[in-house]
């Protein structure tokens, strides 16, 4: 796992927009994987000034969003259709047919969620899968005790997430009970994985998820089994990680590699 600190929200915003941008760019048919909530919303503000000032190319990219509520249609406020659309879609050049988002509507979740894994399978699978966690270590809503081999199915919601989400619905009992979930095993199957977070509230769920074992009671601590995975914090969120000077250590040697300032860390002659 490479762990990136940043000071604060911006700086994370800016930092995982790169990874994203530098794909998009390196790669204009790329498969993006996204999640809604909070955090990576700094990130796709930053998207959009890249789109709209830098010309940042988004007509062959194609969309999977990690989750969606049951029962909400898509025009609904709350629902992450919406979401997505008023907050990075409808913004980009991106084409609306290839922005994917479970369907919550369906009343038949078996086939609608086989559907959904075999669209990815055919888009040629998510290149850079976007990830935020829940204060109890969950990854889109694979909520604790969820298969660390799960694939996209109907999952309830715990009563913590219920709490963290009714700020967006107004109160508790009109949160919805029921998600369509990618699953922990999808979500392993991306190329690279991008995790973020940012504030205090979130330095127990990633200190579990980086340092902590292996263990479906926190779904995101599976990402240790992947092998590219990019974690983005800011220093509140990465407070209660014990090494984070070691980190800070492989980060700034990563970037001297990639400026190809060799001699910078002793290698060949300056
Ligand atoms: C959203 C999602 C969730 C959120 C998580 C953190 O699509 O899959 O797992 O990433 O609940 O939410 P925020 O960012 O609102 O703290």
């Amino acid at each position: 796992m490479r762990v990136v600190i940043e000071k604060g929200e911006n700086e994370v915003a800016i930092r995982a927009a790169r990874f994203v941008a530098d794909l998009v760019r390196r790669k204009p048919a790329c498969v993006l994987g996204l999640a809604t909530g909070g955090t990576p919303l700094g990130m796709y503000r930053e998207l959009i000034r890249l789109h709209r000032e830098e010309g940042l190319d988004f007509s062959r990219v194609t969309t999977f969003n990690l989750d969606e509520y049951v029962g909400v249609p898509e025009d609904h406020p709350q629902s992450y259709r919406y979401f997505m659309q008023e907050n990075l879609f409808k913004h980009l050049n991106v084409v609306p047919a290839k922005t994917h988002v479970p369907d919550g509507r369906s009343l038949d979740f078996e086939a609608s969620c086989r559907r959904y894994e075999q669209m990815i399978q055919e888009a040629g699978g998510i290149d850079l899968q976007v990830l935020g966690v829940g204060r109890d270590g969950h990854i889109a809503f694979n909520e604790p005790g969820s298969s660390l081999g799960s694939r996209t199915r109907v999952k309830s919601l715990t009563g913590e997430t219920i709490r963290d989400n009714a700020r967006f619905f107004g109160s508790e009992d009109q949160v919805p009970r029921l998600a369509i979930t990618m699953g922990v095993g999808t979500i392993l199957e991306s190329q690279r994985c991008l995790l973020l977070a940012t504030g205090a509230a979130k330095a127990s769920a990633i200190r579990s998820t980086i340092e902590g074992p292996i263990t479906a009671q926190i779904t995101a601590s599976a990402l240790q089994l992947h092998r590219d995975v990019i974690v983005v914090l800011d220093e509140e969120a990465g407070s209660w990680l014990t090494r984070r000077e070691y980190y800070a250590e492989v980060e700034r040697a990563q970037t001297l590699l990639e400026a190809g300032q060799l001699h910078e860390l002793g290698i060949g002659n300056p």
